[in-house]
């Protein structure tokens, strides 16, 4: 969450900052400020969006050669323009933008408010600058008095700083928060993610918690906390900005949910890769899913995988729970951590703790990543920059990662050919675009709706209903379709729609008594099934046909309507898909 950048250039540096930020704005939209250096520090900041903000204070319209940005998702401090980034000292000669949360802060500003600062913000960042402030009065020179403030800090920070009378640098600093350099031809890049300097360079350095950087026009010295220089690589990204683009589509989610066929079969393209992997999984007689959100709903498929086609021992924890189950862990276990940023907070610690103990894989979707350099083994899910918050397309690769996984663990040939399937067979459910728009239309009002799938596709259940809940704002609840009839059967009237995953196989009978149960009790139906069943034709209200494929692989096609519905209910809501109040594409704290 929250989004920074800076840069150190040979020309003008605020239109290239904006442009840059902008492409960050899916790691928080509740403010956006902006400070360059000249001879003084010049600041100009707001609450709200990027281009809210600029339509009234042009935020491109300051000098200065150097400068940083951020954009917010605010944790300490309502989103106002007070609380919005940069925070600056008490004589504005020191400007900060953080990614984080300073856990002291409380303690931190007592002390300094004591000795005469004065807040003009209730974040945790502000104090920061005053800690710099009091060490360069005390006569610490810019490097130095960074360093001290710091070994103050408890917490998680990814800063830019910069400082009137040291008008040639930046100093950034990255401790458990994300923070990428870029080298370029025109000067030097800070910023959270690659997208945000794409536009400028595609050679980026990826930057070690505990690592302080000077960044400037020519040149970016790398070193610890003591000072020591490190030396690092440069790394060449292969994909450009434009796959960040939208691309004609109106909105990032739509663009990455037509983008599911070729993820399909660029993260196929990994299973040699995979198979090499899995020769060194044979030790493992219990594995254990730990992620976030999506990530998880991807696990739980993984869960019930394993245990039906390997028969190992396997559960999916929470990471924000894993602290409560990490007892049990031993060298015989496995540990596979699925994240699309590889930046979560929550899956981070959980990785930390479960190493001391076990094995552990990562599947990850962001390259260079901080959890990509953690884990033991790393899987690379291929789809590519997903800009909008809710996860379409990744979560869709996580699930080819984990079906090759499993299919090569257990020598599954069979399960192999089904995948080779599944890119074609994807695009059929693009098709349903007009059909679901109308059923969009229809449910628009709903205030509640429930999701219900069994065996492989319960867990479609519980993402299709994130994803409405995340972008629609209606409260949607995914049940495994045998447990209705214990406790929620009792909501069931004719206000709530019901979404039932039917796809053939051996649970298709009882889930079909299921939706059977419901409708008896007035609520209306929403069926996806199979283009072959005959059964459910002239019984229920909306049908998806899909593709006839057997309930194992339907997790990976049936998503694609249920993501397709949640984005057309929010466009009939006018609601924004890419930008859902409140949350953040990268959760970077606990
Ligand atoms: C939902 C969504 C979130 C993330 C979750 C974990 O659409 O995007 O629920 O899945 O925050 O994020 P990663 O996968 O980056 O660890």
């Amino acid at each position: 969450m929250c989004g920074i950048v800076g840069c150190v250039l040979n020309k003008k540096a605020a239109p290239t900052i904006i442009d840059s930020i902008k492409k960050l704005e899916y790691r928080g939209y509740d403010s956006i400020g902006i400070a360059t250096v000249t001879d003084t520090i010049n600041l100009k900041k707001g609450s709200g969006k990027i281009n809210e903000v600029d339509s009234e204070i042009n935020l491109k319209d300051i000098d200065g050669n150097i400068g940083i940005a951020h954009v917010r998702w605010a944790t300490h401090g309502n989103p106002t323009k007070e609380n919005a980034h940069p925070h600056c000292d008490c004589k504005n000669n020191i400007s900060v933008v953080h990614n984080g949360i300073i856990e002291n802060y409380k303690e931190l500003r007592q002390e300094l408010i004591k000795e005469g600062h004065i807040f003009k913000s209730d974040t945790d960042t502000e104090v920061i600058p005053h800690l710099i402030e009091k060490y360069m009065m005390e006569g610490q020179d810019f490097l130095t008095s960074v360093q001290t403030t710091i070994k103050r800090l408890v917490g998680s920070y990814a800063l830019a700083i910069i400082s009137k009378d040291n008008p040639h640098e930046i100093i950034g600093v990255r401790n458990e928060s994300p923070l990428i350099v870029g080298v370029g031809e025109n000067g030097n890049y800070l910023a959270s993610d690659v997208p945000a300097i794409l536009n400028e360079t595609n050679k980026v350095i990826y930057l070690e918690d505990k690592e302080i950087i000077i960044l400037k026009q020519d040149n970016v010295q790398i070193m610890d906390f003591d000072l020591n220089p490190i030396k690092k690589e440069i790394t060449t990204i292969t994909w450009n900005s434009e796959m960040a683009e939208k691309g004609g589509f109106e909105h990032f989610m739509l663009k990455e949910i037509y983008e599911e066929p070729q993820v399909i079969k660029d993260t196929l393209s990994e299973s040699k890769k995979i198979q090499e992997i899995v020769q060194k999984f044979k030790k493992f007689n219990r594995i254990c899913f730990v992620a976030c959100g999506t990530s998880y709903h991807a696990s739980l498929i993984g869960e019930y995988l394993i245990e039906s086609q390997i028969g190992i021992p396997t559960e999916v924890i929470l990471a924000s729970e894993f602290e409560y189950f990490n007892k049990t862990l031993d060298d015989h276990t496995l540990v596979i951590f699925i994240t699309q940023s590889g930046e979560t907070a929550d899956t981070i610690k959980a990785l930390k703790v479960a190493k001391e103990k076990s094995e552990t894989l990562a599947i990850v979707n962001v390259v260079g990543s901080s959890i990509t350099r953690e884990a033991d083994h790393v899987i690379y899910t291929r789809a590519g920059p997903e800009i909008s918050v809710a996860a379409t397309k990744t979560y869709l690769s996580q699930l080819i990662c984990i079906y090759l996984l499993v299919a090569h663990m257990g020598e599954n040939q069979e399960l192999l050919h089904k995948l080779d399937e599944i890119s074609d067979l994807s695009e059929e459910l693009l098709t349903h675009e007009e059909q679901i728009k109308e059923i969009a239309k229809k449910y628009k009002f709903a205030k509640d709706f429930f999701y219900i799938g069994r065996g492989f596709n319960y867990p479609t259940a519980l993402e299709g209903a994130l994803k409405l809940k995340e972008i629609t704002y209606i409260h949607g609840e995914g049940y495994p379709a045998g447990e209705l009839k214990h406790g929620p059967l009792a909501l069931i009237d004719d206000n709530i729609p019901v979404v039932g995953i039917l796809p053939p196989g051996p649970s298709y009978n009882k889930t079909y008594n299921n939706l059977q149960e419901i409708r008896a009790r007035g609520a209306d139906i929403i069926i996806l099934g199979a283009s072959n069943d005959t059964q459910i034709d002239d019984v229920e209200d909306k049908i998806l046909f899909n593709p006839i494929i057997d309930e194992i692989i339907a997790p990976l096609l049936y998503i694609i309507d249920l993501q397709l519905l949640s984005y057309y209910i929010s466009i009939e809501k006018n609601i924004d898909p890419d930008k859902p109040k409140n949350l953040a594409k990268s959760v970077t704290v606990e």
